[in-house]
């Protein structure tokens, strides 16, 4: 078990996917010590998991320190504002740092999971999409990531210089898709994005495999919570709609919490290959 301190930001942590992540990392991960770098839209949804895991960490059975910071009404697929928004998450980052500087609980690790993400208009055919709500997909879903990777990778080299700090390791998640690998009917702006985040994440892998950095797309599987809602909802594939609505009746779709701490745990582990890409279902 690896007794560390850990800084980990994760957006779209007030609900769904990343707010589970955020709860498993504080049980699964090992840390000693984790500080949040919680962003999203909802302000008061991120202020209340990150009191959640306080609480948690107080009665949790391995003791685990829980430091954080919010970084409320980020919406990332507004480009206007991005640059803006990327400095507030570095200007939180940075008083993780110094705090942990101060109370001299050096970071050994640093994490970003990119959570956020949306589903695009599944009732349309590829045909039927604009490029006008394409590039507002992109914007949101893969600029605003590679946005993210960018600044994060570059502030935590500068706070870690390998010299100094040659075992502080670096992780960068892409919750990602099947849709990634694998062409679907009506899923093709969402499919387009998280394949176009995959190969970003594996080019990252490969520029900086000497520095201590490793990237990871991680498919959660189909989960039970509100896209997967969605899903059944705007799914305009007759076909696939069928072999979704039999899942969630069937209770085959995957507890949050289930996949969240398979995704923590093979970070845990630090076995995958760097930039390669996981599936829940894999074994
Ligand atoms: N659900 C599934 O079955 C499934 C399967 C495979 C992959 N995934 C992936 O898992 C990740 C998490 O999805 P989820 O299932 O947790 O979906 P969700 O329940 O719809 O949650 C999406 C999250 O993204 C945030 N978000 C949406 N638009 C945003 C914006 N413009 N700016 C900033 N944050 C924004 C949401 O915040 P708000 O509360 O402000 O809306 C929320 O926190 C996504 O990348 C998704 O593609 C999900």
């Amino acid at each position: 078990m690896t007794s560390a301190h850990h800084l980990v930001v994760i957006t779209g942590a007030n609900r769904g996917f990343g707010a589970s992540v955020a709860h498993s990392y504080l049980h699964h991960s090992g840390a000693s010590a984790v500080s949040f770098v919680l962003v999203g839209r909802n302000e008061q949804g991120l202020t209340t998991v990150l009191q959640e895991l306080q609480e948690e960490s107080r009665t949790s059975s391995e003791p685990v320190t829980v430091n954080g910071v919010v970084v409320g009404n980020v919406d990332l697929a507004d480009t206007e504002h991005l640059e803006k928004n990327l400095e507030r998450i570095q200007t939180a980052m940075a008083q993780l740092h110094n705090e942990a500087a101060q109370s001299k609980s050096t970071i050994a690790k640093s994490v970003l999971v990119n959570n956020a993400g949306s589903l695009g208009d599944l009732t349309k055919t590829a045909k039927e999409f604009t490029w006008q709500e394409a590039r507002r997909y992109f914007d949101f879903n893969v600029v605003s990531l590679v946005g993210l990777c960018s600044t994060f990778l570059k502030d935590t080299q500068v706070a870690f210089p390998k010299e100094t700090y040659p075992e502080h390791k670096t992780v960068i998640v892409s919750i990602s898709s099947l849709l990634a690998v694998q062409a679907f009917s009506n899923w093709g702006l969402y499919a387009a994005g998280k394949a176009a985040r995959d190969r970003f994440l594996g080019v990252m892998a490969l520029e900086e495999k000497s520095n201590n950095v490793k990237t990871l797309n991680y498919a959660p599987g189909p989960l039970d919570n509100e896209m997967q809602a969605d899903v059944r909802r705007t799914l305009g594939d007759a076909e696939q709609l069928e072999i979704y609505d039999d899942m969630h009746k069937s209770g085959q779709l995957v507890r949050m919490d289930d996949s969240s701490r398979k995704l923590v745990l093979l970070l845990k582990k630090d076995e995958y290959i760097t930039g390669a890409h996981i599936d829940f279902y894999d074994e």
